[in-house]
C-alpha cells in the first residue's frame, strides 16, 4: 500500500441521534465548519458531512449522517444506521426529558446497527449553567451503566465538541 491509498482505509460512518433540539445539528456544524446558528431549524431527512480527523498520525475520515430528532422528519431508520459504527448519543443538560430518552435511543440504535458500535453520551448546552437539569454525575453514572463512554459539551462555545468526535473515532481505530 502506498500512502495515498491508506488514508481510503478508513471511512468510519457516525451516527448522531437524540431528541429533537439537543444540538446534534450544531454539534457538526461546529465540528465540520466551526460554525453555530443560534436559531436553527429542525433538521428534516438527513444530512451528512465528511470530516478528516488525524488519529497517530494517520488521516482517517468520518462521515458523519445527522438526522432529525423527531419522528415525523426522520428518513427510514435501518438505512440511517446501516453500516456505523460509531455513535453519539445527545442530550441537552437543561431538559431532563432529553435526558430520559436516553434508553429509548439506545434500543433503537442496538436494534438496527452493531452491538459494538462506540458510542458516546453527549451532554450538550454545558455553556446553560443556571439552566442545568442533569448533573455531570447523572450523565456519568448513566454512562458507566451503559458502557458508554462520556463527555459534556457545547456547541454554541465549542467546549469538547473535537474531543466528542476525535473519541468516537479513536475508540473506533
Ligand atoms: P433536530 O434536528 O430537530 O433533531 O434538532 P438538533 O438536535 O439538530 O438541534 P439543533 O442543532 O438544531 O439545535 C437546537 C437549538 O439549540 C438551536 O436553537 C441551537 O442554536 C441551540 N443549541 C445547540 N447547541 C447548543 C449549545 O451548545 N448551547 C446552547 N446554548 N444552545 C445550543
Ligand atoms: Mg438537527
Amino acid at each position: 500500500h502506498s500512502e495515498e491509498e491508506q488514508t481510503e482505509d478508513y471511512l468510519f460512518k457516525i451516527v448522531l441521534i437524540g431528541d429533537s433540539a439537543v444540538g446534534k445539528s450544531n454539534l457538526l456544524a461546529r465540528f465540520a465548519r466551526n460554525e453555530f446558528y443560534p436559531n436553527s431549524k429542525s433538521t428534516i431527512g438527513v444530512e451528512f458531512q465528511t470530516q478528516k480527523i488525524n488519529i497517530e498520525g494517520k488521516e482517517v475520515k468520518a462521515q458523519i449522517w445527522d438526522t432529525a430528532g423527531q419522528e415525523r422528519f426522520r428518513a427510514v431508520t435501518s438505512a440511517y444506521y446501516r453500516g456505523a459504527v460509531g455513535a453519539l448519543l445527545v442530550y441537552d443538560i437543561s431538559r431532563r426529558q432529553t435526558f430520559e430518552s436516553i434508553g429509548r435511543w439506545l434500543n433503537e440504535l442496538h436494534t438496527h446497527s452493531d452491538m459494538n458500535v462506540v458510542t458516546v453520551l453527549v451532554g450538550n448546552k454545558s455553556d446553560l449553567k443556571d439552566a442545568r437539569e442533569v448533573t455531570t454525575d447523572d450523565g456519568k453514572t448513566l454512562a458507566e451503566a451503559q458502557g458508554l463512554f462520556f463527555m459534556e459539551t457545547s456547541a454554541l462555545d465549542s467546549s469538547n465538541v473535537a474531543l466528542a468526535f476525535q473519541t468516537v473515532v479513536t475508540e473506533i481505530y
